[in-house]
């Protein structure tokens, strides 16, 4: 480093107390509020990967001088909100010591992070096995090595043709076993002897799901299939990006970053591993198996593998067969010669994940078809029937995260999640019963579905100005779901005619997805026996909501399931039963994957599912339906 850099560092670096967290640390001139909160580890939500045009970042200064507005923030905030500290904390740089406001809606954490969901029902039949052993000790008359006395031990004992023993626990072995009197548990994983463990060890399995938001972790008991306890954590790639095209997009301009990436994302995984091992009574060293799904960029980026092929059309992975890679080469602190087994993705956008929640929900059992989504900033579609499976995935954004939504929020405290519309009365519920800060997915499109039915909102998605809760701020028309007195002097909590027009796109994306595969399928709406809602937002969205905007087909509400966290029990299935990942591999080899682009008048479908109301789609027409239609 010059003389001249030191000076620099020397002379600009400044304090910034981040605040109700509490976090406090030094910053330099050259770094942004956002940088600074990364280093940190305060869990500032930024969608656009700090491109300044998400606004999910917002801070308020409280004290303290910082760099001028950008014309992105002049954009974003009132000359009042300038005035009172509000900014956008990737586009600020400190001049000085500062004190922070992050709200509740700016911040990644804390949010619901859901682990729950439905039950394995498969016999264990993992594809390690422990064996115990119990050996003489060496003598000048036996003077044979270590790892030869345990193969031997073992192959005679158990008729075995165990031929390898891994090279990390050769580098153990001597020490061990003579500090267990020759005595042990051999974990042996076809012909390669994997781990040694005291004799009277678990033998642990760690399911992960790698989401792009969440990351839910599962320790499971290998010898009775049992989950001893699951957990969930934010994925801290975040800060680089809330989707997977920024962070795709970051790595592309930077290979470093992907290094990085990859290292948090299995930093975040032992984290978790050492918690549920706490919880349950394990130690890290006895997990002698993994397996993790992920979409395709969450798993390339876990693999470290290239994403820029994943960014540009045609879209395709690097790889989609199955794989499996000893845990220690990716980080992982296991047991020292465990493997890692993925899944394999169906295509550039459709990955483990959802091949790990079609697994989970046998919907391949099925003759009548079955329609099977996972609602995300990208959501998976597929249609399954008579044991084919033609899948979508559509670009639904981040609307439903609550991107892009002015007063958008993850599912975390204070959030709006259930709202009602009666007469000019609003009731709403907010998590942990907390006074409202924004809205989450589920209250987003309750309110959606809500001004809809109230005709606040017609059928193309315009705010009409006949609501006494309608108000024209900065040249758009805007509902008041709380208002500046009712938040006792907080800005009013608004949903606004840009935000209905994101939420329309989103919902229209799903919506069009879902007819593309009947129309691929020759299948009508009514012909669907069953809709299965996967993944975090499906499990708590009001259905007769979905359905009131047209974000999914007509149908009686019983033949619609939310299924909770599938990816995560697909996941643990694949960790437990040998079957189960076969069944996995039949599945990916039955899918038909098609790309929405390529498809001859999609747009004309998307433009008609992006209407609200309950009605059907026919060859590019949208019919009305009444209600009880
Ligand atoms: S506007 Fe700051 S991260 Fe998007």
């Amino acid at each position: 480093m010059t003389t001249k850099a030191k000076t620099k560092k020397r002379v600009s670096a400044c304090t910034i107390n981040f605040e109700p967290v509490g976090r406090r640390g030094g910053c330099q001139k050259n770094e942004s509020l956002l940088a600074c909160a990364r280093q940190l580890g305060v869990g500032i939500s930024s969608i656009c990967g700090g491109q300044g045009t998400c606004h999910a970042c917002k801070v308020q200064v409280i004290s303290g001088s910082v760099s001028k507005p950008t014309p992105n923030e002049y954009k974003t905030f009132t000359a009042q909100e300038l005035k009172e500290g509000w900014r956008l904390a990737c586009q600020t740089y400190p001049t000085s010591d500062c004190k922070l406001n992050v709200p509740a809606e700016s911040m990644t954490t804390p949010q619901r992070l859901q682990v729950e969901g439905l039950e394995a029902k498969v016999s264990p039949e993992p594809p390690t096995h422990a064996y115990h052993l119990k050996m003489k000790a060496p003598s000048l008359s036996a003077p044979q090595a270590d790892a030869d006395r345990l193969l031997n031990t073992l192959n005679q004992r158990h008729k075995l043709q165990c031929t390898r023993v891994d090279i990390d626990v050769l580098r153990i072995i001597s020490e061990r076993l003579r500090s267990w009197k020759w005595e042990c548990q051999a974990i042996v994983r076809n012909d390669e002897v994997i781990a040694i463990l005291p004799p009277k060890s678990h033998q642990l399995g760690l399911a992960i799901d790698l989401g792009t938001t969440k990351i839910a972790g599962y320790l499971m008991n290998l010898n009775n299939g049992r989950t001893l306890a699951a957990k969930g954590a934010m994925n801290p790639q975040i800060s680089y990006g809330e989707d997977i095209v920024s962070r795709i997009n970051r790595v592309i301009k930077s290979p470093d970053e992907g290094v990085l990436l990859q290292k948090l994302a299995v930093q975040a995984i032992n984290e978790l591993c050492s918690d549920l091992c706490a919880e349950a009574g394990g130690k890290p060293e006895e997990i002698v198996e993994a397996v993790v799904v992920g979409n395709t960029a969450m798993h390339h980026l876990f693999l470290h593998l290239p994403v820029k092929q994943l960014a540009l059309s045609p879209f395709v992975p690097a790889v989609s067969r199955a794989l499996e890679v000893k845990a220690r080469d990716l980080g992982l602190s296991i047991a020292h010669g465990a493997y890692v087994h993925l899944l394999p993705n169906i295509a550039g956008f459709v990955g483990a994940d959802h091949v790990a929640m079609l697994l989970a929900t046998e919907v391949m059992q099925t003759e009548r078809p079955i329609v099977a989504l996972d609602i995300g900033t990208n959501t998976e579609i597929s249609l399954v029937s008579n044991g084919e499976v033609t899948t979508v995935s559509c670009a639904s954004g981040p609307a439903f995260e609550g991107g892009h939504i002015k007063y958008g929020m993850r599912a975390a405290t204070g959030a709006i999640e259930r709202l009602r519309i009666d007469d000019d009365k609003i009731q709403y519920q907010t998590i942990d019963g907390a006074p409202p800060v924004g809205i989450c997915g589920s209250g987003i499109l309750d309110a959606l579905s809500q001004l809809y039915l109230a005709k606040v909102i017609d059928e193309s998605g315009r705010i009409m100005n006949r609501h006494p809760r309608v108000r024209n701020y900065q040249g758009q028309h805007e509902f008041i779901l709380v208002s500046r007195e009712e938040r006792k002097g907080k800005p009013a909590i608004t949903i606004t005619q840009h935000d209905v027009r994101e939420l329309q796109l989103a919902k229209a994306a799903i919506r069009s997805g879902i007819q593309v595969l009947l129309e691929a399928c020759g299948c009508a709406e009514d012909d669907i026996k069953q809709v299965i809602i996967a993944g975090a937002f499906g499990t708590y969205i009001d259905i007769s909501s979905a359905v009131a905007i047209g974000m999914l087909p007509p149908l009686p509400l019983n033949r619609f399931r939310q299924v909770g966290n599938a990816a995560g029990m697909g996941a643990k299935l694949a960790l437990i039963s040998r079957a189960s990942r076969a069944e996995a591999r039949v599945i990916t080899s039955k899918v038909k994957y098609i790309e929405l682009a390529s498809v001859p008048n999609f747009q004309a479908t998307f433009v008609q599912a992006s209407y609200l109301g309950r009605y059907r789609i026919k060859d590019g027409r949208r019919e009305k339906l009444n209600h009880g239609d």
